[in-house]
């Protein structure tokens, strides 16, 4: 077992063993990436404020997300196509996070279907869900939620169409992967990612193939998916599928003060700040420039979270300051599932608990729940001050 010390080195051995086309498919935002580039950089504007002498023993990590006991305030964010990561994968991530005491956001764009992780696993589980245009699918994957005791349905705003990302259109993306000259020269030498790929069953994408509407086989699902996505969505639309699951709803995708006022009316329990890991609106804010404005003008209106960029405990730890209840990572547990499956996710997670853990204490706190600006640096202007 190599040692890991931090998230980057999930992210060399994931590189080295998961084929190109999925490695690029994960690590890649739309267009010129700036976005997704600066989601990183922006973390590292804002300065932690060292104290000393402060007793920093007892410290507590345990905090709650919309209403659910937390290990820790992060939880693993919807990423389709997990389960070509590593073969089963969204099993082997909702598996680690049941064990770690975090929640796991399975993607309607899975690989394994709802059915699956909820026979394969114990704890509960999230269920994300697109703005789709058939009404009869949507309120058919909450009822296969409800019945695999999904603790909340989280509803995707930020994709009524697709972001290009140049790698996969080149790369030829697909699941299972098309079998050209360059796919199997990429799979060939990926010789562990390969077999166990052979041995799982579970290469389509479980959730829709078999059970939208005239889509039988992977053929027929692209045409569905891009026929499907609705670009006419609006607020109306969302407080029908509000009507359709009555338990806790998230909606993630939101950037800007406006639109988490409407998701504050819609009666959503919690909005995720995010910006899809930069992989929708190439040249948007990073999450976390947007999220002081988006805190001003909801206060505790709604629970507030916050994704895209985050890869350390610290990032964490800033986001939670600044005001969010909790966090969500997408592609840091995505590097250890590739690099080494439930494993390596838990890796993920037990490296982000340290070092949130030891960066609270050394700020002179001791609870997660109770943190507050006054631990920050924030670089003024930080949030913009732009032109009307
Ligand atoms: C490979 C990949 C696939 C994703 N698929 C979905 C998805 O199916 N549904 C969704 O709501 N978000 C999806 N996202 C976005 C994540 O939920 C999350 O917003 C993003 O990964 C956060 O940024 P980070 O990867 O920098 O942590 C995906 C992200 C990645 C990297």
């Amino acid at each position: 077992m190599p040692v890991i010390t931090e998230i980057e080195d999930l992210r060399r051995i994931y590189k080295r063993r998961v084929p190109k086309m999925f490695y690029d498919y994960c690590e890649s935002g739309s267009w010129s990436e700036q976005t997704f580039r600066e989601n990183l950089s922006d973390f590292e504007q804002i300065y932690l404020r060292q104290r000393v002498a402060i007793d920093m023993t007892g410290r507590s990590t345990a905090s709650q997300m919309i209403g659910q006991d937390v290990a820790m305030p992060v939880a693993l964010a919807p990423v389709g196509m997990t389960g070509m990561q590593h073969a089963d994968g969204e099993i082997h991530a909702a598996r680690a996070a049941g064990k770690f005491g975090v929640p796991y956001c399975l993607s309607t764009m899975s690989i394994c279907s709802i059915e699956d992780v909820a026979e394969n696993t114990d704890a509960p589980f999230w269920l994300q869900v697109y703005t789709m245009k058939d009404d009869d699918y949507t309120q058919r994957l909450f009822d296969r939620a409800r019945a695999a005791k999904c603790s909340a349905a989280v509803i995707t705003v930020d994709l009524q169409m697709l972001g290009q990302r140049h790698k996969d259109i080149k790369n030829g993306l697909s699941a299972p992967p098309k079998l050209t000259a360059k796919s199997i020269a990429d799979m060939s030498w990926r010789v562990p990612w390969g077999l166990e790929m052979l041995r799982t069953k579970r290469r389509f994408f479980g959730n829709i193939v078999g059970h939208a509407k005239g889509v039988g086989d992977a053929s027929s699902l692209s045409d569905w998916t891009h026929h499907n996505f609705d670009q006419g969505l609006n607020w109306d639309r969302i407080r029908e599928f509000r009507r359709m699951w009555d338990g806790p709803l998230i909606i993630k995708g939101i950037m800007d003060p406006r639109d988490a006022l409407e998701a504050c009316n819609v009666g959503a329990d919690a909005i995720v700040v995010s910006n899809h890991g930069g992989r929708q609106l190439d040249g948007a804010l990073s999450s976390i420039r947007a999220l002081g404005p988006i805190m001003d003008a909801v206060g505790d209106r709604i629970e507030v979270h916050l994704d895209s960029g985050v890869r350390s405990g610290q990032d964490v730890l800033k986001a939670l300051a600044m005001g969010a209840k909790g966090c969500w990572i997408g592609r840091a547990y995505v590097y250890g599932l590739g690099a080494m499956g439930e494993r390596g996710v838990s890796e993920a997670l037990r490296v982000i608990h340290k070092e949130l853990d030891v960066s609270m204490g050394l700020c002179g706190r001791t609870d997660v729940r109770a943190l507050d600006r006054d631990i920050l640096m924030i670089p003024r202007g930080f949030s913009g001050d732009w032109e009307d």
